[in-house]
C-alpha cells in the first residue's frame, strides 16, 4: 500500500512514523509513505501558498494552485482509491473505516490548514472528508497520523501476531477485557482466579463477559 500525505509540516510525522509498528512496516516495504509540501509550489516570488478569504473574516485560506501542483501529477501517475481531507467537518472516523481503507492500494491524505482550504479543492479533488473527533486540532497532521497508524497496523504482515489486530477493541464491536501479568499479587491486588484455572473455555467466556460489561458501562452507544 502507498499513502501520499500532503502537508506543510512533514516534520510533524517524524515522531510517530519513525518508531514502532509504522517504522517496521516501512522497513519491510509493506507500506510506502510519501510526503508532499505545498510550500514547494508557491504562487509568487514571496513564497505565498495562502491568501485572505473572499468576503472577509479572520485567518488565511490555502490557495488551490499549490495543492493542485501536487495532486494533478499524482492522480495522473496511478489510481487512488480515495483523496481524504482531514477536517472536523468530516465524517467521524471509526474502526470500520480503518478496515476499509487498509484494503486499498493507494490513498492520498490532504491535511487541513488553519482556517481551511479553498472550497474548490474539496469540490474538485476530495473524495472523503474525515474527522478524528468533535474537537479542533491545530492542523490536520495529527489526524493524518492517526488515520495512517490505524490503517497500517491492519495490513497483513505488519503486526507480528496476526490475531492481535482482530482482538483490538472495536473489532468485534466491544471494548477489550482487562488483562493481567506477573506478579500474581501486588499490594493486595490479586489476579482473578479464573485466569489461573487453565480452563480455556471458561477463560474465553469470562473475557467475553468482561468485554460486554465494560462496553455496557462505558460505551452503551456501541451496543445499540
Ligand atoms: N483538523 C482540525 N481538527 C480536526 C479533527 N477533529 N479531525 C480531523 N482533522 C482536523
Amino acid at each position: 500500500m502507498r499513502i501520499d500525505i500532503i502537508t506543510i509540516f512533514p516534520e510533524m510525522f517524524s515522531g510517530p512514523f519513525d518508531h514502532s509498528i509504522i517504522k517496521r512496516a516501512r522497513e519491510k516495504k509493506l507500506i510506502e509513505i510519501h510526503f508532499h509540501n505545498p510550500r514547494n509550489y508557491p504562487v509568487n516570488k514571496y513564497g505565498s501558498i495562502d491568501d485572505y478569504p473572499y468576503g472577509g473574516g479572520a485567518g488565511m485560506v490555502m490557495r488551490i494552485e499549490p495543492v493542485a501542483a501536487i495532486l494533478d501529477p499524482l492522480l495522473a501517475e496511478r489510481q487512488y482509491a480515495e483523496v481524504i481531507y482531514t477536517t472536523p467537518e468530516g465524517q467521524p472516523y471509526k474502526q470500520a473505516e480503518a478496515n476499509n481503507l487498509s484494503t486499498m492500494d493507494n490513498i492520498i491524505i490532504l491535511c487541513g490548514h488553519y482556517k481551511g482550504i479553498d472550497q474548490r479543492i474539496r469540490n474538485i479533488y476530495v473524495t472523503k472528508e474525515l474527522s478524528v473527533g468533535d474537537y479542533v486540532l491545530s492542523g490536520g497532521e495529527l489526524a493524518a497520523a492517526i488515520f495512517t497508524d490505524t490503517i497500517v497496523r491492519l495490513i497483513p504482515g505488519v503486526l507480528g501476531d496476526e490475531t492481535s489486530a482482530l482482538s483490538d477493541s472495536f473489532q468485534d464491536g466491544l471494548l477489550s477485557p482487562p488483562v493481567y501479568t506477573k506478579p500474581l499479587e501486588y499490594k493486595g491486588h490479586k489476579v482473578p482466579d479464573i485466569l489461573l484455572s487453565g480452563n480455556h473455555r471458561k477463560i474465553d467466556e469470562w473475557r467475553n463477559e468482561q468485554a460486554e460489561k465494560r462496553t455496557r458501562e462505558r460505551r452503551p452507544d456501541l451496543l445499540e
